[in-house]
């Protein structure tokens, strides 16, 4: 076990993790006022929207005027998804420079999620790489079901190097390894990203959870004992994936930051604007905050607590 990171690189996915599984459609001025008020809350990687197509995830549609409608500002990243050249033309088109592409561990949720086979996927992915390698456009890299699938069981930690691996051999400049369903713990954690390490350095990879069994804190501390420094959130826990059966919100992010913080770990984030952006956001939404963080900071505002 090496000594936990002095800073972590916070990679905010919730307006589209987070929206992609709302079935009430947010306005696209909504969703621009969400990213705004994310980066003013000191977020400087956010996930802005994603390149799909919009009859498989309906919510994500108008991602292109999302991105063209932020006021862009240098010292935050946007990154979008992109399942393909199409998707990654779409992106270009309204300005975004950095994608990120989607790969599973499990062969039975690739085919759910993206209509095809690992192995075809990363055909895609490769040539999204290199024609976005050419345009100067960087590219992030995602391993779902990492800790296990909703169609198809257990997964194989190698079967998660592997693909990491494969990932990061295409162009990638790094790898989110993603427990989707959320039903990891940290033992095994460890031990798949361990198995990735034995390929990709830490420094290049992140952790993607979810919250769904209670397990995530436990799980970016595992990940953090590792020298894992970068970890995808989503503000009020927002999230889930269509196409995995079960698969609650991300860990909130506000939670995050509070244990980081606790640990005397910097992030560069607000604790408290975040709590607002999270308890507005879910306002839009009409849904409980799902953030621990945040429920206890209302209880002790409204006992007059400084929180
Ligand atoms: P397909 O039907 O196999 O694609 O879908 P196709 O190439 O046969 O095209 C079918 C139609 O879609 C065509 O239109 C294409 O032009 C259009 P038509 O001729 O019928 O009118 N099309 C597109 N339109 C807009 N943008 C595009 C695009 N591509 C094709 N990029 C496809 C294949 C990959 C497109 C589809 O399966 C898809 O969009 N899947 C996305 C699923 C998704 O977004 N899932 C959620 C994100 S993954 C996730 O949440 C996990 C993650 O968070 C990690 C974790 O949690 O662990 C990342
Ligand atoms: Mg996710």
């Amino acid at each position: 076990m090496i000594e936990s990171p002095e800073r972590v690189r916070i990679v905010e996915v919730g307006p589209r993790d987070g929206l992609q599984n709302e079935s009430g459609q947010l306005s696209v001025e909504d969703r621009i006022a969400f990213i705004e008020r994310l980066a003013d809350a000191g977020i400087r990687h956010i996930e802005a929207g994603s390149f799909v197509s919009p009859r498989w995830v309906p919510s994500m549609a108008g991602s292109d005027q999302v991105i063209t409608g932020i006021r862009r500002r240098q010292d935050v990243r946007y990154t979008a998804l992109t399942p393909n050249l199409t998707g990654l033309q779409r992106a270009m088109d309204a300005g975004v420079r950095e994608v990120a592409v989607f790969a599973a561990a499990s062969e039975a949720f690739s085919q759910k999620n993206i209509n095809c086979s690992i192995d075809e996927s990363m055909q895609r992915f490769a040539a999204v790489c290199e024609a976005a390698q050419q345009a100067g456009v960087a590219v992030r890299g995602y391993v779902s079901c990492a800790m296990g699938c909703p169609w198809q069981g257990d997964v194989p930690a190698r079967e998660v190097a592997r693909v990491t691996g494969l990932l990061m051999d295409i162009g990638c400049y790094e790898v989110s390894v993603g427990d989707t369903i959320g039903v990891g713990t940290p033992r095994q954690v460890q031990q798949v990203l361990e198995c990735c390490m034995e390929r990709t350095d830490a420094s290049q990879l992140a952790v993607h959870f979810h919250d769904t069994y209670g397990q995530a804190l436990a799980n970016i501390l595992a990940a953090l004992q590792l020298g894992i420094a970068t970890v995808d959130s989503s503000v009020a826990g927002l999230g889930g994936c269509p196409y995995a059966r079960g698969a609650s919100g991300n860990v909130s992010t506000e939670d995050v930051i509070y244990m980081l913080h606790g640990m005397g770990i910097e992030t560069g984030v607000d604790l408290p604007a975040l709590v607002r952006t999270g308890q507005w956001i879910s306002a839009q939404l009409q849904r409980p905050v799902q953030s621990r963080v945040s429920v206890a900071t209302a209880s002790h505002s409204e006992d007059g607590e400084d929180p």
